[in-house]
């Protein structure tokens, strides 16, 4: 008695359906999300930022050598999502207060984080 039960076998197929279904709507969904604050975040940056750090991870010349690029905050692993964010909610002298909104902390910090090689 090896295929008893078909229906059995075609319900826990669509039940795999549906899960797996599900599943990428979430996955789309998430890179959908995060690829337009990245895309925001990039465009905030060159906006208020671009002045004084190296912006682009393709950007050659440096506004001023002093000031890291964001190449390589992304690349100090002292930096996370809550480190940028705790950081840009503060202003620190000589980076003017730019009274930056909760979104545009997150999205400029996930631009930043989308620059860390993997
Ligand atoms: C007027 C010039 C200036 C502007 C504009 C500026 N920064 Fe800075 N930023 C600096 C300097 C100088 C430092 C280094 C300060 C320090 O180490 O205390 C710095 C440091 C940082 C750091 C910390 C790096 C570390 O060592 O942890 C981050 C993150 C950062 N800036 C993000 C930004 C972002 C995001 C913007 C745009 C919203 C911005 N900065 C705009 C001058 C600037």
């Amino acid at each position: 008695m090896m295929v008893s039960n078909p229906k059995g076998v075609q319900a826990c197929f669509l039940i795999w359906r549906r899960v797996t279904l599900a599943v990428s709507l979430i996955i789309a969904g998430a890179m959908h999300g995060r690829a337009q604050d990245v895309a925001a975040g990039r465009h905030l940056a060159e906006t208020w930022c671009a002045g004084c750090h190296m912006v682009a991870p393709d950007a050659t010349r440096s506004p001023n050598d002093a000031i890291p690029s964001f190449a390589a905050i992304a690349q100090m692993p002292s930096t996370t999502m809550s480190s940028l964010n705790a950081f840009l909610q503060s202003p620190h002298p000589p980076m003017p207060d730019l009274k930056l909104s909760r979104t545009e902390i997150s999205d400029i910090s996930a631009y930043i984080l989308s620059l860390r090689p993997r």
